[in-house]
């Protein structure tokens, strides 16, 4: 709440006009999942304009093996900017394969939590990930965009595993005073837990804007197990708890963890985390999708 108040007020008095500190649950919908779903391309460049028209200016997208436990796991991303929402945008693809999600849960079963750049522990794993990938281009491109256009903010996006290399990207950016925190903002579609109680109470501390949405039955938000490890979600939840068709209702979660929310559900699936706003993830596969209309 209260570093909530802070983010809208930081807003109100410097950045008036840059946009506010509520979810914006149109953007969600029409953009940002349109876009996220479109990271499952392996040549987003050649048709991200079925969901942008002109709107865009590409930057790159990234694809490199994520461990080096197995050559089948692979992490992507790409960064663009985007002007009507004058924001440069990172973007991070899911899993592409059930083994790659077994060798993450390995993983994450065996070995301890690393030391983060801003505070807490996260997972080693995704930590290794998000840094290969980011130094294997999204970096650069990132840098360049951002000095390219000078006043527009940052928004990080991504999906399932993509979400988690989202979180941690957005918090980087911060805690290393890449972005203010006050021209940043993430949006996650299926999130994982990605780190531990110390992570998550000072996530919105650096990423005030941080809406990590998650779709009613929806498995990978329950994985890692609450309380293996410590793991245990940051804020904010934007629960779901129907089909996400449109004026569908949704709660913004008072807790890290919510019994009044995605914690609450007992039979969690995996068809409920490859769908968000009806429309499912595999679609990037064959294209790019085109935007929702407001
Ligand atoms: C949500 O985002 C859209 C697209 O940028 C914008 O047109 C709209 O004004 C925003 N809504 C609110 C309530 O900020
Ligand atoms: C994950 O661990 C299980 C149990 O130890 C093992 O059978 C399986 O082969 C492992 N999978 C991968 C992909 O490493």
């Amino acid at each position: 709440m209260f570093s909530k108040k802070i983010c809208c007020l930081i807003f109100f008095v410097v950045f008036i006009g840059f946009g506010s500190c509520a979810y914006n649950e149109s953007l969600a919908r029409n953009l940002i999942w349109p876009i996220t779903v479109d990271a499952y391309n392996h040549a987003v460049e050649k048709c991200i304009s079925t969901t942008l028209g002109k709107d865009y200016d590409f930057g790159i997208q990234s694809t490199v093996q994520c461990d080096s436990e197995s050559s089948k796991d692979s992490c992507s991303g790409y960064v663009i900017a985007i002007h009507s929402i004058k924001s440069v945008v990172i973007v991070y693809r899911g899993s592409i394969s059930d083994h790659e999600v077994q060798v993450e849960m390995n993983y994450t079963a065996t070995h301890p939590l690393l030391p983060f750049a801003g505070k807490g522990k996260v997972n080693g794993w995704l930590l290794n990930g998000y840094n290969l990938l980011w130094n294997a281009g999204m970096k650069n491109a990132f840098l360049k965009l951002k000095n390219k256009y000078p006043t527009y903010n940052t928004l990080v996006t991504g999906h399932s595993l993509g979400a988690a290399l989202a979180s941690l990207t957005a918090a980087t950016l911060s805690a290393t005073n890449v972005v203010p925190k006050n021209r940043l903002s993430l949006y996650t579609f299926g999130q994982p837990r990605v780190g531990n109680k110390e992570f998550a109470d000072n996530y919105l501390n650096f990423v005030p804007e941080a809406y990590r949405i998650v779709h009613h039955w929806d498995i990978v938000p329950h994985l890692p197990t609450l309380g293996l490890k410590g793991y245990t979600h940051h804020k904010n939840e934007v629960w779901y708890n129907n089909n996400m068709a449109k004026g569908d209702p949704y709660i913004i979660c008072p807790d890290e963890e919510s019994i009044h929310c995605s914690d609450s559900v007992l039979k969690p699936t995996w068809d409920d985390h490859g769908e968000y706003f009806q429309v499912r993830n595999y679609l990037g596969n064959h294209g790019c999708v085109p935007a929702g209309k407001p």
